[in-house]
């Protein structure tokens, strides 16, 4: 099988979208005869001469983006927009999606996961799933463990992706996990997360003491 894929990531290349995505490849490169073409990054704005050309001579595509502010970043949305002339072009193609974000709930990614699907309808695309990932801000920092955990989710479901030609939803759902969390958890994760994450740079960068500043208060 042959698999096309879109890094959505303004971080491109450098991003946690990459990262992720080639534990995917990984597994789904386990299947004798699989090969993959990766555009690395969308910075051809604003024609997207190289997604749309993979867009219409692809059967397998996958769009892979982070979650910025709640939806696509804007150059995804650029994309999606760009895309709308390759509309009905080519029937044949499978379409899915990658969508990742840095809060440890997966439940919101689920908003702009309908619109994808949505999208695919709507640029005569076969609807092929979405792979939803919560809590991948900062795997650079997280403790090994549990990024190993992320990352052999990702391994598995691009095996079984690699040799099916479809999502396994078990592997979906348990990559997703946890979808929401309770209130006794989001109280324990996140101060970690303040810690971890915002207090650490604010360290790195000696302004702790600034981490209540109003800058734009008037
Ligand atoms: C500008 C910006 C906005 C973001 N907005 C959200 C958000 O609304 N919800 C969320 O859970 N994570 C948000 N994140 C975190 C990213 O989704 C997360 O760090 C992701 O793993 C980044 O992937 P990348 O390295 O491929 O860009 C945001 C990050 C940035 C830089």
């Amino acid at each position: 099988m042959q698999l096309s894929i879109i890094n959505g990531s303004p971080r491109g290349a450098s991003g946690n979208t990459e990262k992720l995505l080639s534990h995917f490849i990984n597994g789904f490169m386990e299947t004798e005869g699989n090969s993959v073409e990766l555009i690395h990054s969308i910075g051809d704005r604003p024609l997207f001469e190289k997604s749309k050309e993979l867009f219409l001579r692809s059967k397998n595509l996958l769009i892979a983006f982070p979650l910025y502010v709640d939806a696509m970043p804007g150059s995804v949305k650029e994309l999606f927009e760009a895309l709308q002339e390759c509309s009905y072009k080519n029937p044949d193609l499978s379409l899915m999606f990658m969508i990742q974000c840095g809060f440890p709930e997966t439940h919101h990614t689920r908003f702009v996961a309908r619109y994808c699907e949505k999208l695919s309808s709507k640029l005569g695309a076969k609807f092929n799933g979405t792979i939803c990932k919560g809590g991948c801000e900062g795997l650079s920092v997280q403790p090994q463990a549990l990024v190993e955990k992320v990352f052999k989710g990702f391994y598995q479901l691009g095996k079984s992706y690699g040799q099916s030609g479809k999502l396994d939803k078990t592997l979906l759902d348990k990559l997703a996990y946890p979808e929401q969390l309770s209130h006794e958890n989001i109280k324990q994760v996140i101060p970690m997360v303040n810690s971890f994450l915002w207090d650490y740079l604010l360290k790195k960068n000696n302004a702790l003491d600034k981490s209540f500043d109003k800058p734009y208060k008037l």
